[in-house]
């Protein structure tokens, strides 16, 4: 068997990292940070940051309590509520029972595979657009990925309004994003949200940037002559079941959501995708000759189908750099998870990025093998790869993100070589989302 390629990761201590280091330096801004050999050996640590009590699970049967069997238990935390509503209020992410209910039922027609399958046109000309725009050389694809996803999802649930899509509301958007961080800090300290560094003070902006954009197109979408498209059928099924003013905050709260949600997570895989065939000229050629052939037959509903192995690739890159590393959920009652004890108002952190390189869970698992999801496919638990989430509370634009990443690549690499830049080392870096510190320059020549 060849060597398997090991894709960088953060350095591991043997020893847990003592909770405090999380306040400073590396471990403040990148989640993955600060880790220790035994997280990804052990099924469960507890800790206590800031009098808060926090249950790390990384059981695959224990994460299947949490968001499924038991999942009326455990709710998003007051905490993540009290960070993200400021920018999404109660909108589908942050919300719960009745409500998270209703506004899932109502967002889910837009999700659905015909609803994503009549989105695969635009995929492709977006994809298409972007890669005749550039020359040969060093180009940094975690902006380009970034733009492709904006225009994305600016066109395919608001009809393209170009407010959305300026470099001026690219810059609001990750200010936005990148505020999270500081305010995390005071939220678990218990402190107001006032921003005091430079960042958080940017982000502030980039949040009312976006609150108020977002506002102006739902009103907008009140009138008769409004586009037939997501925000509209939203506003109209909100208002049918909503008094108005709250069916009016319930729509910005969910456009906010959906434009944050629906396009970093999507762009930051499509990036870590490209990084890791720029790094493995050898599989890269395969998937672009194998995209070349797809494509022949043009972007329609049947593309991701012809593409089974960049979609193995896909499944592995969301494997080791989950776009969202982690997710937590609050207990509202007591529970058992194996045996231990969990308390009303405790804290469960779900770790995509840790289960899905637990050293009991895969066969050499900081590696890079897409075959893990073709060829020879491993047994797995349902609940050890979950870089859509699980459950009921799981991705509702996962089937979309897929299609569009599957196609974007597809049509990139079916025409352009991406190769690294010697000398240039490639860091995971955020809190919420993981991207690549810096961005990610590449440096591309034609095929
Ligand atoms: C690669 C891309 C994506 C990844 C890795 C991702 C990941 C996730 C994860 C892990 C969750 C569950 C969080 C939890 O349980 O606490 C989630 C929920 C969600 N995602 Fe995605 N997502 C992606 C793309 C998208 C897209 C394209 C959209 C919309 C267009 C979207 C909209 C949402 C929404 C609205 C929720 C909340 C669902 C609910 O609570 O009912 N995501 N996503």
């Amino acid at each position: 068997m060849t060597k398997l390629w090991v894709p960088p990761h953060p350095p591991r201590r043997p020893k847990p990292v003592p909770t405090w280091r999380g306040f400073l330096g590396e471990r403040a801004r990148t989640a993955v940070y600060g880790w220790s050999q035994l997280a990804f050996q052990n099924w469960y640590f507890k800790r206590n940051i800031l009098g808060h009590t926090v249950h790390v699970v990384l059981q695959p049967d224990w994460v299947q309590r949490v968001l499924l069997d038991n999942a009326s238990n455990y709710e998003k935390p007051k905490l993540v509520k009290r960070i993200l509503g400021p920018t999404i209020g109660r909108g589908l992410l942050t919300s719960e029972g009745e409500l998270w209910r209703a506004q899932r039922k109502i967002v889910a027609a837009s999700f659905t595979p015909p609803a994503v399958d009549a989105l695969m046109p635009l995929f492709g000309e977006v994809g298409q657009d972007i890669a005749q725009s550039w020359q040969a050389g060093t180009r940094d694809m975690a902006v380009e990925a970034t733009s492709a996803t904006m225009r994305v999802i600016a066109t395919a649930l608001f009809s393209g309004d170009p407010r959305l899509t300026t470099p001026e509301a690219m810059d609001h958007i990750t200010a936005a994003m990148e505020g999270v961080g500081e305010a995390r800090i005071q939220a678990l300290l218990g402190m107001p949200l006032i921003p005091v560094t430079r960042k958080g003070r940017r982000g502030r902006a980039g949040q009312q940037f976006l609150r108020s954009t977002l506002g102006a197109i739902v009103r907008e979408r009140l009138g008769s002559d409004a586009p037939d498209d997501f925000v509209t059928a939203m506003i109209r099924a909100l208002l049918d079941q909503f008094p108005r003013e709250e069916a009016i905050e319930l729509a910005i709260d969910n456009a906010a959501t959906f434009y944050l949600a629906g396009h970093e997570t999507t762009a930051n895989l499509t990036s870590w995708t490209l990084f890791v065939l720029s790094e493995q000229p050898e599989l890269q050629e395969r998937v672009a000759k194998e995209a070349r052939s797809a494509l022949e037959n043009g972007v329609d509903a049947g593309l991701s189908d012809r593409l089974p192995f960049l979609r193995a690739v896909v499944d592995e890159t969301l494997r080791l750099y989950p776009p969202v590393p982690r997710f937590d959920r609050e207990a509202v009652g007591p529970d058992m998870l194996g045996e231990h004890e969990v308390n009303s108002g405790d804290l469960v952190s779900i770790w995509p990025w840790i289960i899905q390189r637990h050293r009991n869970l895969w066969d050499e698992p900081d590696a890079f093998d897409p075959d893990r999801f073709a060829g020879r496919r491993q047994e797995r638990h349902r609940f050890q790869y979950l870089p859509f989430g699980a459950g009921p509370r799981t991705c509702v634009g996962a089937r979309f993100a897929m299609a569009e990443a599957l196609t974007i690549l597809a049509t990139w690499l079916s025409q352009w070589r991406f190769a690294p830049v010697p000398g240039r080392k490639v860091r995971p870096s955020g809190m919420v989302t993981l991207r690549q510190e810096g961005g990610l320059p590449l440096m591309l020549s034609t095929r």
